[in-house]
């Protein structure tokens, strides 16, 4: 440990940590110190048992552990999803299926049939019926606020445009989204006890919406449709995905596409509302470059992981193969050596070289055209619609170790 730079037993993966603040002052020591530092406090980043883990804090360092998979493997635990031992007694080998836990080659090669579904023309073809979607559920959570005119901003805003962008993505029928969308946030928050949702419960829903995924793509491959499940397994073979392949990629964007964008929504309106000049400024201009700093600001993703493949040397430590390096992003986005006024939520903010979707390399998040849209569109709406919106007390963190999440936002639409 590290004495005089933070706390015995201090664990920048501890979820009950994160559910109260984002540690900032201790990564900013760090950066300054021990960019690269040892942990020794079991960490909780995926339920493994290591005696710790290195806390890469630094913006170049965390690109060049992003960039060079060849010495830092995703293969063995990114994992964002903890699987229960019923499942691992159906010997589904989850790790493997899931390309956020692949190396290349095997990545390259589901990367490459899966982007097609993220090309600019693919995302731009639901913009339409995505912006749509937005002002209704602006207009709807208007429509159902209380009396005095309060209401939850995270349940009736941010968390439903997330949810209808992946089923418009995979082409999920109207019928089955209530289906989908029950199983995507079980999935996404059993981690946080006050959705009393357990770990079980969470793995069982992982598995329904895997054969549900699976299904789908058997329907899609009998009778083609034009989406981009059609797409993606018109053949099985080279060039395709086979349905179980589908089936835990869609697992994968219900975990990535979802409480990520969320809480970029979630938090991009606490910091408009606590930085009533750039809501003003928002409401004239509409800066391009807002969705992108929402993402820095809020970095919904607080870090990933990596294991070294051999023995190195990074920010002057020793590393070991075996060693698992964590990237903390929330980190990264607050280095002065990159950001001007770092602390400042600045819409304008430009270049925004953010890792908020990660450090550049082959994992880069798949679907930030997507997310960046639906930011647009989401504050466009609430422009239009709920200009004059004021916050209600504070907001309630989600219990973490991962994710900086809100939980409740209680706002208003009328004046105090
Ligand atoms: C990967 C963040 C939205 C799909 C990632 C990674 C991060 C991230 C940090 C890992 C990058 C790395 O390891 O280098 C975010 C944030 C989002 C967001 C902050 C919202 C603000 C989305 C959406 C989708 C998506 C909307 C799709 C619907 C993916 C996928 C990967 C990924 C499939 C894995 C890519 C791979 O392993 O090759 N994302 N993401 N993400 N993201 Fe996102």
């Amino acid at each position: 440990p590290c004495p005089h730079l933070l706390p015995e037993g201090f664990d920048f993966t501890d979820p009950d940590l994160l559910q109260s603040r984002i540690p900032q002052p201790e990564f900013a020591r760090m950066r300054e110190t021990a960019p690269v530092w040892w942990c020794t406090q079991p960490a909780g980043i995926s339920g493994f048992d290591d005696e710790g883990y290195w806390v890469v804090t630094r913006h170049a360092d965390v690109k060049y552990v992003s960039t060079r998979p060849e010495l830092f493997s995703s293969n063995t635990n990114t994992a964002v999803i903890r699987f229960n031992e019923t499942i691992s007694r159906d010997q589904i080998d989850v790790q493997k299926l899931i390309m956020l836990n692949m190396d290349p080659p095997e990545h390259t090669r589901v990367r490459q049939i899966v982007q097609r579904g993220f090309t600019p023309r693919a995302v731009r073809s639901l913009e339409q019926a995505l912006r749509d979607r937005a002002r209704s559920i602006v207009e709807t959570a208007l429509a159902a606020a209380d009396d005095d005119g309060s209401f939850d901003f995270v349940n009736n805003i941010a968390v439903e445009l997330p949810l209808q962008a992946i089923a418009e993505l995979i082409g999920v029928p109207q019928e089955d989204r209530t289906r989908i969308f029950d199983w995507s946030n079980k999935m996404a928050s059993y981690d946080d006890p006050e959705y009393a949702i357990t770990e079980e419960i969470g793995a069982e829903a992982a598995m329904e919406l895997v054969s549900y995924a699976m299904n789908l793509a058997a329907a899609r491959k009998e009778c083609p449709a034009k989406d981009i499940v059609s797409q993606l397994v018109a053949a099985e073979g080279e060039g395709n995905l086979l349905s179980d392949e589908f089936g835990f990629f869609v697992i994968l964007l219900a975990v990535a596409g979802n409480e990520t964008t969320r809480n970029a929504i979630s938090h991009g309106m606490h910091a408009f509302l606590t930085h009533p000049e750039q809501w003003e400024l928002y409401k004239r201009e509409r800066p391009e470059t807002t969705a992108e700093e929402i993402v820095r600001w809020a970095t919904p993703v607080v870090s990933f992981q990596r294991t070294a493949t051999q023995d190195l040397e990074l920010g002057g430590q020793q590393i070991k193969k075996g060693d698992r390096v964590g990237m903390f992003y929330s980190s990264a986005n607050n280095d002065p050596e990159v950001f001007e006024n770092p602390e400042k939520f600045d819409i304008t903010r430009d270049p925004n070289p953010h890792l908020g979707f990660g450090g550049g390399g082959p994992h880069f998040c798949l679907g930030k055209s997507l997310a960046v849209m639906e930011i647009d569109l989401i504050f466009n709406a609430i422009a239009d619609v709920l200009p004059d919106l004021r916050l209600v007390g504070d907001p309630r963190r989600l219990r973490s170790a991962w994710l900086n999440g809100i939980k409740q936002l209680q706002v208003s639409t009328t004046s105090g």
